[in-house]
Parts: C-alpha cells; sequence; structure tokens
C-alpha cells in the first residue's frame, strides 16, 4: 500500500485539496466521443454497413499472439510524456503496486448479513439491513486468481481490453479466453438497448419520482432479467450524475438533483439488476453534469462537494455491490476522469472499497498509463472509433514487460474484471448473447428472444406512481365521465412514424417517453394518451375530439371552445451530445415546452376555463407564462413514462391512481435562479472550465439557502387526498457492530471517521443509529400514498445548506385511518465530510430534523439525541 498512498502524495495532492487551476488551457486530444450517428428519420437505429467481424482491433485483441508488441510503446499509444491531462501527470516510471483486498468485517446478522448478489435483502422503506458483499466477493476473488494461473500477460491484457468499436455484437466486448467466454455489455439504464422483443421501461428520473423504493427495485430486478435473458453480462447503468443544472441533457437518464434519492435510486436499481442476473455498472464517474463539450471540460469540484453531493450515488454504488464503474468523458479538477488517481483509486477503490472492475466510457481512455491510475478495462477498446489501436492491447503489454506497469497491477485488473462475472455466478448457465446490437436484420445472430414478460406491467405502475399532480383546482381531476372533451398537442398520439421513428430516439413528433441517445431501447409498442383516453371514453361514453397541429393556434383555441375538459400535452426533450435534435446538442437550449407548447396551453386556456396541462419533460420547465391563469385547472407532470405512457396518463387522470409522484427537482421561476447554469462556448481545442462553485448549494438547497421562492420545490406533489402528520418520536438505537465501537465511541465524541480501505462505506457508520417515528393520518376522502421526507438541519457552523434530505418512506392510508411511520438514519446521514481529516464527522452543534411533505412543507420538528 506504501506505493500506492506515495504515488498519491506525490501525484495528487492538488486533487485532494480541492485545487484546480481556473485558467488551465490544456490542449486536448481529438477524439470527440462522439457515436456514428444521425437525428435524421430512419427506419433503423444503426449503422448498417460494417460487419461484427470487421474491426481490425477485434482481430488483433482476441488473437493473443499478435496482439502483443514488443516494441516500446510509440505513436498513438499513451505518450506520458505529453500530458493530456492538467494538473496531475503521471510520469513514465514503475509502479509497484499492492491490490485493495476485500475488506474482512465481521458479519452481524441480522444487520450486516453475508449476501449473495442474486439473493438481496428483502426491500424496505425503513432500512435497517446492510448487505454484507464481502465474502461473495472474496470467493469470486479466488476463483479469478486461479482461472488466471495459467495466463500469459497477453490473455491478462486480451480480458482488459475490448475487441473495438463494432468488432462484435455488442455495444462493448472483452474477447473469450481460456476458461472465459468473454463479456456482452449493452446499454441502457432503462432496459436492453438496439434489440427487439424487450421491453422499453420508465427513465431513472420517472423511477426517482416515485420516491417507492419497492418499485425502483422491481424496475431494477425487471430489467436485470432482461438483460440476463439476452446474454448481456454487464449492463451499462444506471447512471447517475446529478441533476445539477436543470438543462442538462442526459438529467432524464439519472435520478435527479439530490444526492441522498440519486444514491436511493442507484442503490435499489443495482440490488434489482443483479438480482437479475446482469453486472450493473454505476456511471458516469464523474462530473459528467452536461452533454456540451463532455470530453473537452474539466468540471472542478471541491472535496466536501465531491463526497457529500456526487460520489454519494456511486458510494451507495458500491454498498448495493456493484460489479462495474464506468469512468467519465469530462476532465476531474483538471485531470480526465479516466486518468485519475484520486477518484478511482483513492475514493473508490480505497475508500469506497469498490471490489468490481472500472471500465472507460466509450473512448474516454486517454492513456496506457491509466491503468496505474485505477482503470481496470477500456472501452470499446480502440483508441477512436476502427482506429486500429488502443491504449491497452500491445501497448499495455509492452507496459507490463518494461516494467512500467507492473504484473500485480495486471494481475489485479484482470482478476476484478472475471470476478464481476464470478460474482453474479455468470460462469454457470448463463444464456448466450442472442442480439446483434449493430444490425437488427442479422437473421444468423439475432435470436429474437423474448425477454419482456409481464414487465409492462412495472413500466405502468411506474409511469404512473412516478408522475406529478402539480395543480389541482375547482376539482378538475379525477374526471369524471366528461360530457366532451378534447386532446390538442402532438405530444397526445403517436410520432408520425411510430415509436422507433429516430435513430436512438433523436428527435420526437409524437408523445415523448425517452430522452435520445444510448440511454435508450427500441420500444416494443407504445401507448399513446389518444389510445388510452380514447379507450376509456368508450367505457364512459365521452365525445372525444382531437387537435395535434402544435402551430394552428386559432383552430385549437376554436375546438377547445364548449368542451367540458380539454387537455393540452406538452412535452421536452434532450438527450447524448452525438445527436442534436432542433439546435439542442444533447442539453437543452432553453427550459420552454418544445413545439410551440407554452402558446398552445394559452391558446386553449383562452377559449376553455377547464383546461388541463399533461407534460412529458425530460426535466423542469418554466411554467410562467401560464402557471396562473385561472382556466388553468390542473397540470399533470408526467414526467418521462416508457412504452405504456399513455395508460399511466389516463390512470392518473382518472383517478385510478391517487397520486403520489413527486418532484426529484425544483421547477424554478426563472432559469437564472437556478444555482448553476449550462457552461457554453469553448474552442474545442482547449478545456472548458466548469467551476462547481455553488458547492453543496445545488438544487433545492440553493433556494433555501438564497431565500428564493421556487414555483415547485423539490419534492412536491399534490395528491387527491390530503395528510396530517403527529406524534413525533426519536430514539437512539444502540450500534450492534462491537468490533468498531471505538469508532462509534470516537464519532460521538465529534472524531473524524479513520482514513482506511471500506472506510467511507463501513458497517459502523451506516447502520442504523437514529429512530424517527411519527403518525401519518388520511384525513380526506379517499385512499392514498404519502411521501414522509425527512430533512436534516444542521447548525450554521456546520456550513451545510439549510435544509437537506437524508430519508424518504410511503406510506398508503385509507381515508380517516392513521398509519405509524419510521425512518431511520445512520451515522453517515447525520455526518459531514471533513476535507482535513478525510473522514465522517460528526458536526458539533445541535442537529435538527424536519418532517414533511416536500423540501419546503415540514409538519414535524426535532432533534437528533447528542
Ligand atoms: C455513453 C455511455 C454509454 C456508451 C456506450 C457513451 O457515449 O456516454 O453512457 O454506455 O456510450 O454506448
Amino acid at each position: 500500500m506504501v506505493s500506492n498512498k506515495l504515488f498519491a502524495l506525490l501525484c495528487l495532492l492538488p486533487a485532494v485539496l480541492g485545487a484546480h487551476s481556473s485558467s488551465a488551457t490544456t490542449s486536448v486530444p481529438t477524439t470527440s466521443g462522439a457515436k456514428p450517428s444521425s437525428a435524421v428519420p430512419t427506419t433503423s437505429s444503426v449503422p448498417s454497413t460494417t460487419s461484427a467481424s470487421s474491426s481490425s482491433v477485434s482481430s488483433v485483441s482476441s488473437s493473443s499472439t499478435s496482439v502483443v508488441s514488443s516494441a516500446p510503446p510509440t505513436s498513438a499509444s499513451s505518450s506520458p510524456a505529453t500530458s493530456e491531462t492538467g494538473v496531475i501527470s503521471i510520469p513514465l516510471s514503475s509502479y509497484p503496486f499492492t491490490p485493495y483486498p476485500t475488506p474482512t468485517l465481521p458479519a452481524y446478522p441480522p444487520v450486516f448479513p453475508a449476501t449473495d448478489p442474486l439473493n438481496p435483502p428483502e426491500v424496505s422503506n425503513d432500512p435497517q439491513v446492510i448487505p454484507d458483499f464481502a465474502p461473495a466477493w472474496a470467493a469470486a476473488y479466488d476463483k479469478a486468481k486461479k482461472l488466471i494461473a495459467d495466463y500469459t500477460i497477453e490473455d491478462k491484457v486480451n480480458i482488459t481490453t475490448g475487441v473495438g468499436w463494432m468488432g462484435g455484437l455488442c455495444v462493448g466486448n472483452i474477447p473469450a479466453n481460456k476458461g472465459f467466454p468473454g463479456l456482452c455489455l449493452e446499454d441502457s439504464p432503462l432496459g436492453v438497448r438496439d434489440t427487439d422483443y424487450n421491453t422499453a421501461f420508465p427513465a431513472a428520473i420517472q423511477a426517482a419520482s416515485t420516491w417507492n423504493r419497492a418499485l425502483i427495485r422491481a424496475r431494477g430486478l425487471a430489467m436485470g432479467q432482461e438483460f440476463k435473458g439476452k446474454g448481456v453480462h454487464v449492463a451499462l447503468g444506471p447512471m447517475m450524475n446529478m441533476g445539477r443544472i436543470a438543462q442538462g441533457g442526459r438529467n432524464w437518464e439519472g435520478f435527479g438533483a439530490d444526492p441522498f434519492l440519486a444514491g436511493e435510486g442507484a442503490y435499489e436499481t443495482i440490488l434489482g439488476l443483479q438480482q437479475g442476473g446482469v453486472q450493473a455498472t454505476a456511471k458516469h464517474f464523474i462530473g459528467n453534469e452536461q452533454e456540451h463539450f463532455r470530453t473537452q471540460e474539466s468540471s472542478n469540484i471541491d472535496d466536501r462537494t465531491m463526497h457529500e453531493i456526487y460520489a454519494h450515488p456511486f458510494l451507495r454504488s458500491v454498498m448495493a455491490g456493484v460489479a462495474s464503474v464506468m469512468c467519465s468523458y469530462n476532465l476531474l479538477n483538471d485531470t480526465y476522469a479516466c486518468n485519475n488517481d484520486k477518484t478511482m483509486n483513492d475514493i473508490l477503490k480505497r475508500e469506497f472499497g469498490f471490489q468490481g472492475f472500472i471500465q472507460s466510457d466509450w473512448q474516454a481512455t486517454m492513456a496506457t498509463l491509466s491503468a496505474v491510475a485505477g482503470l481496470d478495462m477500456t472501452m470499446p477498446g480502440d483508441v477512436t472509433f476502427n482506429s486500429g489501436d488502443s491504449y491497452f492491447g500491445g501497448n499495455l503489454t509492452s507496459y507490463v514487460n518494461n516494467g512500467y506497469i507492473s504484473m500485480e497491477r495486471l494481475d489485479d485488473m484482470a482478476t476484478r474484471i472475471i470476478a464481476g462475472w464470478y460474482f453474479l455466478h455468470q460462469d454457470s448457465g448463463y444464456p448466450e448473447v442472442s442480439f446483434n446490437a449493430f444490425n437488427l436484420n442479422d437473421e444468423v445472430n439475432n435470436k429474437h428472444v423474448n425477454v419482456q414478460a409481464d414487465h409492462y406491467k412495472i413500466v405502468r405502475e411506474v409511469g404512473t406512481q412516478g408522475t406529478v399532480l402539480l395543480k389541482n383546482q375547482n376539482g378538475a381531476l379525477p374526471l369524471h365521465k366528461p360530457r366532451n372533451m378534447i386532446l390538442v398537442g402532438s405530444d397526445a398520439r403517436l410520432g408520425m412514424s411510430g415509436p422507433n421513428e429516430f435513430s436512438d430516439q433523436g428527435g420526437s413528433d409524437g408523445i415523448l417517453a425517452m430522452g435520445w441517445g444510448s440511454g435508450t431501447a427500441n420500444f416494443p409498442y407504445l401507448v399513446s394518451p389518444m389510445e388510452a383516453i380514447n379507450e376509456r371514453a368508450r367505457q364512459d361514453g365521452s365525445s372525444l375530439s382531437y387537435n395535434f397541429d402544435d402551430w394552428n393556434l386559432e383552430q385549437a383555441g376554436n375546438l377547445a371552445v364548449g368542451q367540458a375538459v380539454a387537455l393540452v400535452f406538452i412535452n421536452s426533450d434532450s438527450g447524448e451530445d452525438y445527436i442534436t435534435v432542433d439546435g439542442n446538442e444533447g442539453d437543452r437550449k432553453n427550459l420552454t415546452a418544445w413545439h410551440n407548447g407554452d402558446n398552445l396551453v394559452q391558446a386553449v386556456a383562452a377559449q376553455n376555463n377547464n383546461t388541463i396541462v399533461v407534460v412529458n419533460s425530460v426535466g423542469p420547465l418554466i411554467l410562467e407564462p401560464w402557471i396562473e391563469n385561472p382556466n388553468i385547472t390542473a397540470v399533470v407532470w408526467a414526467g418521462i413514462q416508457g412504452q405504456e405512457a399513455g395508460n399511466s396518463i389516463a390512470d392518473i387522470l382518472y383517478g385510478d391512481y391517487n397520486p403520489s409522484g413527486r418532484l426529484p427537482y425544483t421547477i424554478a421561476k426563472n432559469p437564472a435562479d437556478y444555482p448553476a447554469q449550462l457552461v457554453t462556448g469553448g474552442s474545442g481545442s482547449e478545456i472548458l472550465i466548469i467551476d462547481y462553485t455553488e458547492g453543496l448549494n445545488i438544487d433545492y438547497r440553493h433556494f433555501d439557502a438564497a431565500g428564493i421562492e421556487p414555483r415547485f420545490e423539490f419534492g412536491f406533489g399534490l395528491s387527491y387526498t390530503t395528510f396530517k402528520y403527529s406524534n413525533l418520536e426519536i430514539s437512539t438505537i444502540k450500534s450492534q457492530d462491537n468490533a468498531q465501537k471505538d469508532l462509534v465511541d470516537a464519532w460521538s465524541n465529534g472524531q473524524a471517521s479513520p482514513i482506511a480501505e471500506g472506510s467511507s462505506t463501513a458497517l459502523w457508520l451506516h447502520e442504523p443509529a437514529f429512530k424517527v417515528t411519527f403518525n401519518v393520518k388520511n384525513t380526506g376522502s379517499v385512499s392514498g400514498t404519502e411521501i414522509p421526507q425527512l430533512y436534516i438541519q444542521h447548525s450554521a457552523d456546520a456550513g451545510e445548506p439549510p435544509s437537506i434530505l437524508k430519508g424518504f418512506t410511503n406510506v398508503s392510508v385509507d381515508p380517516g385511518k392513521t398509519q405509524k411511520v419510521s425512518i431511520t438514519l445512520s451515522r453517515h446521514d447525520v455526518s459531514i465530510w471533513d476535507v482535513a481529516a478525510q473522514g465522517w464527522r460528526k458536526p458539533s452543534g445541535k442537529i435538527s430534523f424536519a418532517i414533511g411533505a416536500s423540501s419546503r412543507d415540514f409538519r414535524l420538528q426535532g432533534v437528533i439525541p447528542a
């Protein structure tokens, strides 16, 4: 370990201290991270020109003899002397290496039971059980070490090197080796991409909006079963970058703008995915919060903010036993994320005790010596798509042969990758890959395995429960057999050429049920609002008319006259930067509705005093142009719902489900109210600097701290009933971790947790330490589900935002009935990251908390016992 620590000390002090040069103008490598694609309508979602076996890297990498170059590293291979990184450059030298061992904490069932990923603990709203994956990792490591015992250097290198872009059946492929069938790595975070007979699940942002751990787990499990059913070994999700900027193109792929909510989303999704049998990937590590110049920007994040906000979902992923982590395209404090010793070795592997492997994002590897900084696998293998060379492959072999990279490190890389495969028991009875991600018409490799089962039910439930009711006046909703009604807006119907009209969903002219980019899957079918509501109209005898032209405002208004209800459907889309839609280069250009939506709403509301707006949006919109219009009686924030979108919307409109979704981000009155904005500009030839100067104050934390009134705050959502909170109690839970009693005592006395392997995921820090109980009464006339939220409020000298989410639950209550609810808190939940001590510390002073129905609607107030 000495060598690692010394290395960290010499090279990484600036990063540890959160220092960075704000004027860095490092030259950038030529890779763009872009994938061949287009935003034009096409019937096939993939380029059809390249055959699966045409990649030169594929043939090189999969042949253990030809891959080896005995010559020293040259050319496009990493040239550490000309550093692509800013502050941290790894000098060409030899690096002795000791792997971080599997942490060996004694198990404490029932709090800390030894857990196999195929058999995770039951979902609990009140998490008392912390799965201990260490024994399962240790067993997987033993098997992996045995398997590679007679591997040559080239064999081991091949395990670490993808076969090259389009060099195999999946979006990423590791070649077979002795006793190892190779790996298929495939997107996406919402279902199996690039195939058929799959389910198109709601996006993660929708799962987060449910605030329902059981549903989030169920979604993960169903997706895991589909990945396994298709023969995918490594699913490229979940994605957990934070919704730091409202316009962030990929925000919908993640779990919103709060680290605790995102952490719980990641945790449950991973437990579910891996229970289904597939290895999950926590991505993108770390700081990839915008798409503009994602490969040419440095996200500069101070150490405390890094730990408390951006790394937190990854910490929870490690606690869920995640098998893989994907490092991101961007630089982090002036060093490429996939070349960053501080984040990969020090935070992820040492501090979090991560036992799996780190893979690069596609073309995000920048150097062979990234292996020393903690990178275990390069994807898709070639330096740039189809370049025919690799930073790993023959170059890694040379670096090992020449002593720049130790054999121990190479062993560790191969061991970690193969251990992930054993960890999920993929060595026995795992299905073969049965699709060709690059050619849906390849009848040899596409076996068209139907993996959908009845997962449409989960899709509909997540779609429904993630829908947030923002406004409801004059009893507008739920609908009661309206005499006549009109649906207005193209978002109410299907796209003109079906749900898979645009390659990778890079466009939309119908209901928006997915953003665009690699985070997509093909729709098997898509239920439009028109279809679902038509069905209800038939049952109710309602007259249903419609107008899907977004631009003929006069016509829309005229047709709305005399209708008992006018439903206007609007949307807003975004995605990954390799596709530009209507001038939106991944990130959204603005926070206004697409397709003339705001004008359409106003045109209809001008003619109809029962106008209901339904919004399918990837993230916040500015609703000010019309939100206070008294003719707009209800607003339904439907989100990004997947293939059952129309049914989920109808479930809410007709009251089949009483809305319980809550906003996973703040909807501001003005774009400038948000604490951080999209950074545009940059020349492309130098690194764009993105300073995360708002620190801990992202999203609602900033609105609270700066006293800005949002339109709808984080955690907000209405119901068709009302709830009353009472009888708050809090008690202390005795530590069950006797072996760590000294640490518990030291923490109670205000000392930071020690620096050690796995120190941030230790049982004593995460076991339940406080139990909060209270009553929730349904004071209305219909059954409903409430989402009580717990916010910690530190004293001012702790340097925290006014209120920070640290607990939530969901409780269904019948009218007039009362339910007792509990939420537990761990020591970690009430700690702050102490930068100087590099540990988690209980801040001095009183620690208060509030229980409420949103981040601003507090109903009960208490104090954590000292
Ligand atoms: C994306 C990743 C994705 C990968 C493979 C990259 O462009 O950033 O999220 O998993 O492509 O498709």
